[in-house]
């Protein structure tokens, strides 16, 4: 006979937080949203933790190097997507590396034998009026001067007149060298009373710029997440197939962590996986695995070894693997009953795996709830997907602008790997769908709002940390009928307002 569970699965939606005692000094200012990401022992630190609870799913429409830059500068993780060729993963993995805060690669470059038209037309399809002259062209080429519109006239000059006849030549320009801080950077920038300052290494080849205008935004990222040597840290996906070739060229591009990316997580392919990585880079390496819904598929990944559980099948807001396949668990219940398995596993073996709530999260108060549930972090698709840095396209319809976001399982990702049984390589069926989310703007701005949320409801609870949360707080289940309540209702509203 098999086993029945005896309470149905829950969704976020169906509870809710009870405010606990607040003191005077439960302000929001007050709040730490530090988080364990890795696996550590008893009174040991985590080799990694976020600053914010937060990282943006292993998927095509979320997460590339842009993605990963700018979750980083706030505190959080992206991982990079693995339904890409191992070559093109790392390539995002090492730009993202690269990408050092204040120091932007150069993205208008021409030739100096090409002409004031072409300037021109590289200036309306860039919106940039720094050039970088290069003896190739490219960002990393041999720098032989630079083009800004104080170089050149358009009403008295031909079109066809060649850069280096007006361009600014390198030995009239101020540059910086490689290694120069950013604060030795903007002092060079505000002495000489220039906009931007190429930066060269020792072959004169231009490897990046400093803009003047960039010098506020670089001050004000108290949260940015960095390694030891002050570059990002950056996340990559692996499957349970290609690993001990994409696991490789990902360490090489300097990933920081990975995560195993699969729609199920206790299953041999896991544990070979885990093994594998162990077997070659011992504990060096960090990853992670998943995804599981309850107690028995969190064993088995942490004693397989995984450095930190994802926790979810079938809540994404694009899978339709419930409808296809049958399997899963609401989203509240598998968070519950993993967080219990994992403070039960650190009672007898002294080890904190943390765990991730991944998919489901549409509120803002979602993330709070995740987080009083017990999951240490949370793994976000759509919320991501909305904003300028996500990779996907953003359109007008209907009047609105929107950006798509499709699933890892749907035709148009073919993320086979992800759904990966064995036998045969391909997707027989589809386990989720190709759609829009509504255009949100800058994931600053939206991070530093849904947080705020966060941070205020925990104050409300009494808690100024996450553990503390997850300790104090006191949740109920709601009634089908007192939702309705919740919601603004017997009023006639003004306009259509998005809580989102
Ligand atoms: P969301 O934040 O609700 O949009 O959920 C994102 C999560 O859904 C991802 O992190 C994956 O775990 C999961 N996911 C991504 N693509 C698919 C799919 O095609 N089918 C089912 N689940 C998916």
């Amino acid at each position: 006979m098999a086993v029945v569970l005896k309470e149905p699965s829950r969704t976020f939606n169906e509870y809710l937080l009870i405010p606990g005692y607040s003191s005077a000094e439960d302000r929001p200012e007050n709040v730490s949203l530090k988080t364990p990401v890795t696996k550590f022992r008893k009174g040991e630190e985590p080799a990694i933790s976020m600053n914010i609870p937060l990282c943006s799913a292993v998927m095509q429409a979320v997460s590339d190097d842009k993605m990963a830059v700018a979750l980083a500068k706030e505190g959080g993780i992206a991982f990079i997507y693995g339904s890409q060729s191992i070559e093109s993963q790392a390539a995002m993995v090492r730009r993202a590396k690269r990408h050092k805060a204040g120091f932007v690669p150069s993205d208008s470059n021409l030739r100096p034998d090409q002409t004031l038209a072409d300037v021109i037309a590289l200036k309306k399809e860039t919106g940039h009026s720094t050039i970088a002259i290069t003896d190739d062209g490219t960002s990393e080429g041999k720098i032989l001067g630079i083009v800004t519109s104080k170089d050149y006239r358009v009403s008295r000059m031909d079109p066809s007149t060649p850069i280096n006849e007006f361009m600014t030549p390198f030995d009239k320009m101020v540059y910086g060298k490689e290694g120069i801080s950013l604060s030795e950077a903007n002092d060079i920038i505000w002495d000489n009373k220039v906009n931007q300052l190429p930066i060269i290494d020792d072959n004169q080849r231009l490897t990046s710029f400093v803009f003047r205008k960039d010098y506020e935004e670089h001050k004000d990222n108290p949260n940015e997440l960095l390694d030891s040597h002050k570059r990002y840290i950056v996340g990559a996906g692996i499957n349970t197939r290609d690993y001990k070739e994409r696991v490789p060229a990902l360490i090489e591009a300097g990933v920081d962590i990975l995560t195993i990316d699969s729609s199920e997580g206790y299953s041999e392919w896991q544990s070979l996986t885990l093994d594998w990585i162990r077997e070659n880079y011992g504990d060096s390496v960090k990853v992670g695995a998943g995804n599981v819904v309850d107690e028995e598929g969190f064993r088995f990944l942490a004693d397989a070894g995984a450095d930190f559980v994802k926790v979810g099948i079938g809540g994404g807001s694009i899978c339709i693997t419930r409808e296809q396949k049958g399997i899963g668990r609401g989203q509240a219940s598998a968070v519950i009953d993993v967080a219990e398995a994992r403070d039960r596993y650190f009672k007898e073996t002294g080890v904190y795996v943390p765990i991730c709530s991944d998919g489901g999260t549409v509120y803002d108060y979602h993330m709070t709830l995740a987080l009083a549930m017990g999951a240490d972090f949370i793994m976000l698709g759509r919320y991501f997907a909305r904003f300028d840095e996500a990779p996907s396209a953003k359109l007008m319809v209907n009047g609105n602008y929107v950006k798509e976001y499709w699933g890892e399982g749907s035709a148009r990702a073919r993320n086979w790997q992800r759904y990966d049984l064995g036998g045969d390589a391909k997707l027989k069926f589809e386990e989720g769908v190709d759609s829009y989310v509504p255009y949100a703007g800058s994931l600053h701005d939206n991070v530093a709002l849904s947080l705020s949320k966060v941070k205020s409801t925990m104050c409300n609870c009494g808690a100024l940390s996450i553990p503390e949360l997850q300790k104090k707080a006191k949740l109920t289940l709601v009634s089908a009928v007192s939702i309705v309540e919740g919601g603004a209702h017997d009023v006639i509203l003004k306009e259509h307002s998005n809580h989102i």
